[in-house]
């Protein structure tokens, strides 16, 4: 899979891009990372990228014409590949957004900077708008890499164990049970006696009780999407039971 990146400042992107699990999976050709600074294709003596509003009003606004010429010139006229731009507009990216994207050949992302980008970039080169959450950031180099990282990462042979992403947090609708490693003691904290036991099934019971707890306590809305048996749904029952007994006694 090839991800286009299209940035003011590649140069904040580029060293996740080179580290770890992304650089061994492009080092193996699992996929290919292309960063391209949108000022290379500013035409004019300064390499102006930026300008002020119509309308007035405080900010600048991204040029339209740097954007198209760097997206045409590498993805093509019209692009041949999915054009997504990284905004707090778009909507909110999921771990299944992350499935169906790593479905696609190839993808392109534009971060945008400044107060915005001049609204014909979105009307006619972009064609999904991605949100990473309800907060603002600077501009979408963060959140092109934060897409990146979470469709990388599904794509055949990256991680070591190929059934990672099935035991992903959210993979399944639930979050993830605790883990635990050596020592067993840690300033007098232990470690469950159910993990140090050797019983599989024990311990696969724990860790499936665990989720569901933690998902119950914490996510409770994501159970609608779980699919869990009969046993489960009476065990989740009876947390909520036992929830209610601890109410304090209405008058
Ligand atoms: N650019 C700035 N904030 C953002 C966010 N939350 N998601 C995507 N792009 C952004």
């Amino acid at each position: 899979m090839r991800f286009d990146v299209f940035t003011l400042f590649p140069e904040t992107i580029e060293p996740y891009l080179q580290s770890s699990i992304l650089k061994r999976a492009s080092e193996r050709e699992l996929v290919e990372f292309c960063v391209h600074n949108i000022r290379d294709w500013a035409t004019d003596k300064h390499h102006v990228t930026d300008d002020e509003p119509y309308g007035g009003g405080g900010g600048m606004v991204m040029k339209v014409e740097p954007i198209f010429a760097s997206v045409e010139d590498v993805v093509g006229t019209p692009p041949a590949c999915p054009v997504i731009l990284l905004t707090p507009q778009g909507r909110l990216f999921t771990q299944e957004m992350a499935h169906e994207l790593a479905a696609q050949p190839r993808l392109a992302m534009i971060a945008g900077r400044y107060e915005g980008l001049d609204e014909r970039v979105r009307q006619h080169l972009v064609t999904d708008e991605i949100s990473i959450g309800d907060y603002v950031l600077t501009g979408g180099e963060i959140p092109a890499l934060v897409l990146i990282d979470a469709v990388t990462r599904l794509l055949p042979g990256v991680l070591g164990d190929p059934d990672a992403p099935q035991k992903d947090s959210h993979a399944e609708s639930l979050l993830e049970h605790p883990h635990y490693t050596r020592p067993a003691e840690f300033r007098g904290w232990g470690v469950p006696d159910v993990l140090r036991s050797g019983d599989h099934a024990r311990v696969n019971r724990w860790r499936r009780e665990q989720s569901l707890r933690r998902t119950w306590e914490r996510r409770p809305e994501l159970l609608k999407e779980a699919s869990l048996t009969a046993e489960e749904r009476a065990y989740l029952a009876h947390l909520a039971q036992d929830e209610e007994q601890k109410m304090p006694k209405k008058l």
